[in-house]
This record gives C-alpha cells, structure tokens and sequence, in this order.
C-alpha cells in the first residue's frame, strides 16, 4: 500500500487525489467509493469522511424515499444515500452556489454507477425554496448555525423525515432552551433542536460521527411519529 508511512488524518482538508488510492484497495462499498472519489481529484478529505458517516448512519434507520440534500456542498451525501439504498429513486441536492467539482464528482460517480445516472437533481437556489412533502427524507450537513435551524423547520412543516449534522453553534441567532448553566453552548443549542423536534411530533435519535473526522460531529435523525 503506498503512503501507509503517511499520516493521513481524516479531517483534513486536502484533496484525495490519485496518490490516496492505495489506501483504499479493499472490496468494501466504502473503499469503491473512495476510489472514485481519489480518481476524481476534486473532494476534501474531510467530506468524504464525512459523508460516508452521515449516510450509513441515516441509512441504519431510514429506508427510501426521495432525498433532498440541502446545503449540500457537492452533495456527495446525497449520492451514497442513493447507492446505499436502491429503494430511494431520486435525490435533490440544494445549495446557493455549485461547486465547480461538483459535475466532476457526478461524471466519476455516475461513471462507475450508471444506474445512477440522472437521478440526482442539482438547484442552485436557496434551501427555502424546493417543496418538500412528508415522503421525503432531508439531510444537512453543516448547514451553518441557525441555517440548520431552517432545516429542521423546513422538515417540520411538511412531516418529512430529517437527519441534520449541525455546526458553526451561534449562541446569538440559535435556541440555547436556557440550558448554558450547564452545558456548553454547542450542546445546549443541540439539545434544544432535539427537544423542538421530539415537541413536534418526531421520534429522535442522537448518535456522534468520529471525532476524529469533525469536532462537529453530533448527528440528530429525526422521522415523524404517526398519529
Ligand atoms: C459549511 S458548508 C457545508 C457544505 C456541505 N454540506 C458539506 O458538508 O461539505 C455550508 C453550505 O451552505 C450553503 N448555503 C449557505 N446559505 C444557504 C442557503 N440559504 N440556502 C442553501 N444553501 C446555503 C453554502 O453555499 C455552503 O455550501
């Protein structure tokens, strides 16, 4: 394997490139994708990491549905919620700005995955724009302070089920739920979203990704009780 001298830290912001695909020669989904991913030379590290946590999670509990990734970067999560179940037809990934690598990403992933192909629609607009239906399945990762605020309500309004990896905690414009004399910022703002949303009629799950990949790593999944 090359580069296994290296030390090679998963949260790091550096591009995979070609140099990386020693590292990932094994036959697990994960190891095709990164394969894809180094080939393509156009993702951080960080998000590939990333991604792959949040999807396999959401996955764990969350079956089909139509995805719709909102502030999505390149929308690489997205992407492995489809691979990782057939049953979802269709995904939406939903960002103000496009990433010049994100067609690259899509040709690379969409190359080694045809039946992929066409099934993901980019929009270039604000996360407040697409409908959304209680059929879809929402996520967004690191959607900046308050902005996964407007996530969770988003999926709120319309019953949909929601899966959020918040970051950039911003004790002036999010809920801390008066709960700062004993918790950190960052965490009061967390368990006040989880809160909101279980008095919103949501079952809620809390898991962490690998601090090693993000400090911000605290995953709130969130499927609408039935009535
Ligand atoms: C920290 S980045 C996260 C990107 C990606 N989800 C990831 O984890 O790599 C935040 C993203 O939110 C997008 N964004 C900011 N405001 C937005 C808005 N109002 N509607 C949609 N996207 C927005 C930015 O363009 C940026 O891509």
């Amino acid at each position: 394997m090359r580069g296994c001298g290296v030390r090679f830290d998963k949260h790091s912001k550096s591009i995979v490139t070609r140099h990386d695909l020693g590292r990932f020669e094994g036959e697990t989904l994960f190891d095709r994708v990164a394969r894809v991913v180094a080939s393509a030379e156009c993702l951080p590290r960080k998000e590939l990491y990333e991604s792959w946590e949040v999807a396999r999670r959401v996955r764990r509990r969350m079956r089909g549905h139509r995805v719709v990734e909102l502030a999505a970067g390149h929308g690489l999560v997205a992407w492995l919620l489809l691979l990782l179940d057939d049953t979802s037809s269709a995904a939406i990934v939903v960002d103000t700005k496009s990433p010049p690598s994100a067609s690259t990403l899509a040709d690379a992933i969409t190359t080694e995955w045809p039946r992929l192909a066409g099934r993901v629609e980019r929009r270039t607009e604000p996360l407040d724009a697409p409908s959304l239906d209680a059929n879809d399945l929402v996520v967004s990762v690191h959607a900046c302070g308050a902005l996964t605020d407007v996530v969770l309500r988003r999926a709120i309004a319309s019953r949909a089920r929601v899966a959020v990896l918040p970051c950039c905690h911003d004790e002036s414009t999010c809920d801390t739920g008066a709960l700062t004399g004993f918790l950190s910022i960052p965490l009061a703002i967390d368990a006040t979203r989880v809160l909101h949303l279980r008095s919103a009629g949501y079952d809620v799950h809390t898991q962490t990704i690998p601090e090693q990949i993000t400090p911000h790593n605290r995953l709130i999944l969130g499927t609408p009780r039935l009535v």
